[in-house]
């Protein structure tokens, strides 16, 4: 790998869950804790030898599955493997994942005592029947109980949402809203369930046994909740994510700034200007690459200028600012309007808007991103 010194941020892939949701896709498994110890043990040796890359690392995220899951024996393990090659002087954010039922005083001591910034909750609904429905295991009792911990507790909060399954109304939504915005939660995601290969309700769905809101109720929901966001001045940053002025998340900005970032863990990527990198998913060959210390567990892909290209488009434009077309002059040397001349029609159509060299897409057309992208690249 080159480049080393413009690695801006570090994920760590933790793929253990207590308990499989319903709808989640995500790489992780439920797992013994002899086999989650072994992992963590991996995961400190990829720490080590990978420190080089680290030198100018901004942000951490410790994602899942879910981090919170593991022993406090096990998240001292990576603290101590971090705070030896990471210096926190630098660091500006330091999120983890944590689903409500892990969140306990002791829990919160442990990772602010080690420098952890931010809290990403998978909070999914208020309503018991919904949770209920998804798969999850907790109840709003349960979220109730850990937002008076949190209230006590000086760190950045952001919760999940998710809406789109057949009974869901923007009434009900709004009321998972209300109480978020009660709690003065800082950061929201809102994320419309998508139906994913292999998970339960794909299966329920193929034996007719479940069902989803239609695109457009769908559409239709997030719409109205966009304008309830906006009332309550939380900027609609990125397609999925909201937040108060000063609390956007500086990790996944990088992702859509089309930033180097670094990830350790088993099925991590990283992406390293053209080159990207992905571990290898199954754990024995993880383990194995480790020990080895070989690069040919790696898959490798470099991408020519085109694809880069509409790679950064792509992602530029999942955030409310869009393209900034001079910064898109600066790192390909070419006008973005003679590379995609498709772009004129698009704004022409007003499902772009190009305004003080940024090209954007109007919140209003948020929800079909992907099809204006696709008419795009
Ligand atoms: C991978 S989870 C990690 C957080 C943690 N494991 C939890 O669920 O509490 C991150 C978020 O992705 C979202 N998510 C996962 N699968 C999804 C799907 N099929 N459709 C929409 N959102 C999904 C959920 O809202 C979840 O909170
Ligand atoms: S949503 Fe979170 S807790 Fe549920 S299976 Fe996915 S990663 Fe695990």
């Amino acid at each position: 790998m080159n480049n080393t010194d413009i690695i801006k941020g570090l994920y760590i892939h933790i793929p253990f869950c207590n308990n499989i949701c319903k709808y989640c896709d995500f790489f992780k498994i439920v797992a013994s804790e002899k086999f989650i110890f072994k992992y963590c043990d991996y995961l400190t040796k990829e720490i080590h030898l990978k420190k080089e890359y680290f030198k100018n690392i901004r942000t951490i995220y410790i994602g899942g599955g879910t981090p919170s899951t593991l022993s406090k024996e096990n998240l001292i393990k990576i603290f101590n493997s971090l705070r030896k090659v990471i210096d926190f002087n630098n660091i500006i954010e330091f999120t983890i994942e944590a689903n409500p039922l892990d969140i306990t005083p002791t829990f919160l001591e442990l990772i602010i005592s080690n420098n952890v910034t931010r809290l990403s909750i998978g909070v999914q609904s208020f309503s018991n029947t919904k949770l209920e429905a998804l798969g999850r295991k907790h109840n709003c009792n349960d979220l109730r109980n850990m937002f008076d911990i949190l209230r006590k507790i000086p760190i950045n909060v952001s919760c999940d949402l998710i809406f789109g399954l057949e009974k869901d109304t923007f009434k009900t939504f709004k009321k998972d809203i209300k109480f978020l915005l009660n709690y003065k939660v800082k950061h929201i995601s809102l994320y419309a369930l998508s139906l994913e290969e292999k998970t339960i309700f794909m299966k329920e769905f193929k034996t007719n046994n479940f069902k989803t809101l239609s695109g457009d109720e769908s559409f239709k929901i997030f719409n109205k909740a966009c304008r309830l966001l906006r009332n309550k001045k939380y900027v609609h940053y990125e397609i999925s994510n909201f937040a108060k002025k000063g609390y956007f998340s500086n990790h996944n900005l990088l992702y859509w700034n089309n930033d180097n970032y670094i990830g350790i863990g088993c099925a991590a990527s990283s992406h390293l200007g053209k080159l990207r990198y992905t571990n290898p998913k199954k754990f024995k060959d993880y383990y194995e690459m480790l020990e080895l210390k070989s690069k040919k567990y790696y898959e490798f892909e470099e991408l020519d200028l085109t694809e880069s290209m509409k790679e950064e488009v792509m992602l530029n434009l999942r955030k409310q600012s869009g393209i900034d077309t001079l910064n898109f002059f600066d790192k390909y040397h070419k006008n973005i309007f003679d590379v995609f001349p498709n772009l004129n029609s698009v704004i022409s159509n007003k499902l772009l808007k190009y305004k003080d060299n940024h090209i954007f897409i109007p919140e209003s057309k948020f929800y079909i991103s992907n099809y204006i992208i696709n008419k795009i690249i």
